[in-house]
């Protein structure tokens, strides 16, 4: 079992996605918002520029989900999968795509070197960034639907803990396989907030109620003039779902 469990109803479904290569102003933001919110996420730009040292100490703050989206052959990304659990993460990302034995490699790595506090493993499926038209240019027809719930089952029966999915998925993945998988969920806005250069997105309880176990949100808390009321604000739109944050 890897060693965060699904949240209840509240502030611990809240992810904030800290993309910075600041490693000062991640620590300041793990600081303020760890009473706020469940997890931080630290991406590729934050770990290149400021390297797993800076990833352990924001770790040493509160619960990380280190979202690296690792692709490569099983080998590599067994052993990049060891490397990343000395940082602690509870969350870790690998790209479906990769194939089953690639999932299975990521996922016995992470209890070799996790053991107990070993992180989930989530899959990434489709990028949301890529229309069924560019998903065609690589090869995959039949739409982005289809290709999602293909690459969710081959990862869950790989060993993935989870699939991290658009909130227009999750409906469709919970209806596919049920409650098993820890669904994670960024593309959220804040209800009456601006999209940004996000075009499909979804209000945090909407993105609950269709399933999600946690949301992700990153500009609407880390670029507000006081990211902890931001935060606060999210999760008490999350409040009527459940009991007290
Ligand atoms: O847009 P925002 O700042 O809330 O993005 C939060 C995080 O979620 C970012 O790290 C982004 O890469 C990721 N993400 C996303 N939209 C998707 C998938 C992932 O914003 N559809």
């Amino acid at each position: 079992m890897p060693l965060i469990a699904r949240p209840r109803p509240g502030r611990k479904q809240l992810i904030v996605a800290i993309d910075t290569p600041d490693p000062a102003k991640a620590a300041s933001l793990a600081r303020h918002l760890s009473p706020e919110v469940g997890l931080l996420k630290l991406g590729l730009e934050f770990f290149v520029a400021a390297g797993p040292g800076a990833v352990r100490d924001v770790a040493g703050e509160m619960p990380v989900f280190l979202d690296l989206k690792l692709h490569d052959i099983p080998n590599t990304v067994a052993g990049a999968v060891r490397s990343a659990c000395a940082v602690r993460p509870a969350m870790l990302t690998i790209h479906a795509a990769g194939g089953a034995a690639m999932v299975a490699a990521a996922r016995r790595a992470a209890e070799e070197a996790g053991g107990e506090a070993r992180p989930a493993i989530l899959a990434v499926t489709v990028l949301t960034s890529l229309s069924a038209a560019m998903l065609a240019e690589t090869g995959v027809s039949g739409g982005t639907s289809q290709q999602v719930l293909r690459l969710s089952r081959l990862a869950l029966e790989a060993g993935a803990d989870g699939l991290v999915c658009s909130p227009h998925e999750a409906a469709l993945i919970r209806n596919a396989f049920g409650d098993r998988p820890m669904l994670v969920v960024p593309g959220v806005r804040p209800a009456g907030a601006e999209p940004g250069d996000q075009s499909r997105v979804a209000t945090p309880a909407d993105t609950i109620r269709a399933g999600a176990d946690w949301i992700v949100l990153g500009r609407p808390i880390t670029n507000a003039a006081d990211p902890v009321a931001a935060a606060r604000a999210v999760v008490a739109e999350l409040a009527p779902l459940g009991d007290a944050p």
